[in-house]
């Protein structure tokens, strides 16, 4: 009897221990993006059972692609579309913003699962001020449109921003924007606030390493056990850059009133290949990157500044992009090959392992238990250098403050 009872409490201690196991890795989900600037993809139906591999939830496009958003109708995946920074101006006007919205979004609800649209992408780094002015009013457009149709409960407007919004980076508490770009992000948050939609950043401590092979240890930007710094300002410790940078984002944030957004990284990941002098674009490293960071979510680990706020990450990207300009690094920070295949393997027993993916389709069941698949920044050509400049200016900062910190211990 007492043997029986003993059995029954470890079982039922084993059943909730692999409830307590499993459950942070079923609500922490991730998402990728899933940019298209290739001519040699496979057809959207082929791409659902790669997504289901990694465990992703969510994908960020950067257009509304119609054979995307059919092919992922009833699958339970949740989009944020895309609209361009070249239909900005046209959202000026009430019709073209109702008219976009009925046919980009509306026609595909509730069946795909459109949750939010990003209205331009990077569009303030540009430094373009036409454009710069156009943001807000194509928010407020495509909200409105939202608004008439009924939608705005169910889908959020955002727009995606590069980390070269920030002008201090580093330490991460003292975060601020470019202040020639504050009264324009104090309106823009001030939408947020009205409409409760999320923050979004871009974010790659790879710039940073790229910059700085020599002096920003790789350990501290692959998530890979380190010591790490410490702010010196909050006493808090940091043993890697993106939490360093996102943190750094929430000061900026806090500082101009705004302590409570939901703030997203719309774009994060590593290349597993690129030029000569683009160091650390190996697939070993892109491995550790999108590895680690994918463990780090499926944990629902939260950054120093805000331990229990949920990453909320988009991998770039979902796969090698041929048609990418720049240097190589950009056509390859995906985590499959065009032909479906994984660049590099993640560690999951369901990696689909070719094009021919009819298993993974028909299989739906391991969907969203599996650690979540990072994956590379979206197809954001240009605002990709003004990410890597803003990058630069991070790894800089924190490299003086580790190599400062690193020689005052050795002392
Ligand atoms: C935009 O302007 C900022 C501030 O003047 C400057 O630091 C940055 O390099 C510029 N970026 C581009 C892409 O011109
Ligand atoms: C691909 O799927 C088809 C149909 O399900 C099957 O007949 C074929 O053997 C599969 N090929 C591979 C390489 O798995
Ligand atoms: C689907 O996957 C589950 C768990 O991974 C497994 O138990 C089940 O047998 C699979 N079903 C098919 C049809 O492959």
């Amino acid at each position: 009897m007492g043997f029986a009872t003993t059995l029954n409490c470890s079982s039922i201690l084993f059943l909730i221990s692999g409830i307590v196991l499993l459950y942070p890795i079923m609500v922490a989900s991730i998402g990728i993006n899933y940019g298209q600037i290739a001519n040699n993809l496979p057809a959207p139906e082929n791409v659902i059972p790669l997504v289901k591999s990694v465990g992703a939830t969510k994908l960020k496009l950067y257009d509304a692609d119609p054979r995307v958003l059919k092919a992922f109708a009833n699958t339970g995946v949740e989009f944020i579309v895309g609209l361009g920074n070249e239909y900005l101006s046209k959202m000026r006007d009430p019709n073209k913003a109702l008219a976009w919205v009925k046919t980009n979004v509306q026609v595909y609800l509730p069946a795909t699962k459109i949750i939010c649209i990003a209205v331009g992408n990077e569009v303030l780094t540009f430094n373009d001020t036409s454009l710069s002015d156009d943001l807000l009013p194509a928010m407020q457009g495509v909200h409105t449109a939202l608004v008439n149709l009924n939608l705005h409960k169910q889908v959020s407007v955002t727009t995606a921003h590069s980390l070269a919004v920030l002008q201090i980076s580093y330490p991460p508490s003292a975060g601020a924007f470019r202040t020639d770009l504050t009264a324009c992000i104090t309106q823009i948050l001030n939408f947020h606030v009205k409409t409760d939609s999320p923050f979004l950043i871009n974010a790659y401590p790879f710039f940073a390493y790229k910059a700085n092979p020599k002096q920003v240890p790789i350990d501290f930007v692959l998530f890979q056990s380190n010591t790490g710094i410490v702010d010196p300002i909050s006493n808090l410790h940091y043993d890697n850059m993106l939490f360093a940078q996102i943190d750094a984002v929430y000061s900026a944030l806090a500082s101009l009133g705004f302590k409570k957004l939901c703030v997203q990284i719309s774009e994060t990941g590593w290349p597993s290949k690129g030029d000569e002098d683009e160091a650390g674009a190996t697939p070993e490293n892109a491995k550790k990157y999108n590895g680690n960071l994918m463990k780090l979510i499926a944990q629902n680990k939260g950054t120093p500044m805000r331990p229990t706020s949920d990453l909320n990450i988009f991998v770039f990207a979902l796969f090698n992009e041929n048609m990418k300009p720049g240097p190589a690094s950009e056509r390859n920070y995906g985590l499959f090959k065009p032909d479906g295949t994984p660049v590099y393997p993640l560690g999951f027993s369901n990696d689909v392992g070719t094009t021919n993916s009819s298993s993974g389709s028909s299989n739906t069941s391991g969907f969203g238990t599996r650690p979540p698949m990072p994956s590379p920044p979206a197809s954001s050509s240009t605002g990709y250098l003004s990410i890597s400049s803003s990058a630069e200016e991070v790894a800089v900062h924190s490299v003086l403050l580790f190599l400062c910190l690193v020689v005052s211990t050795a002392n």
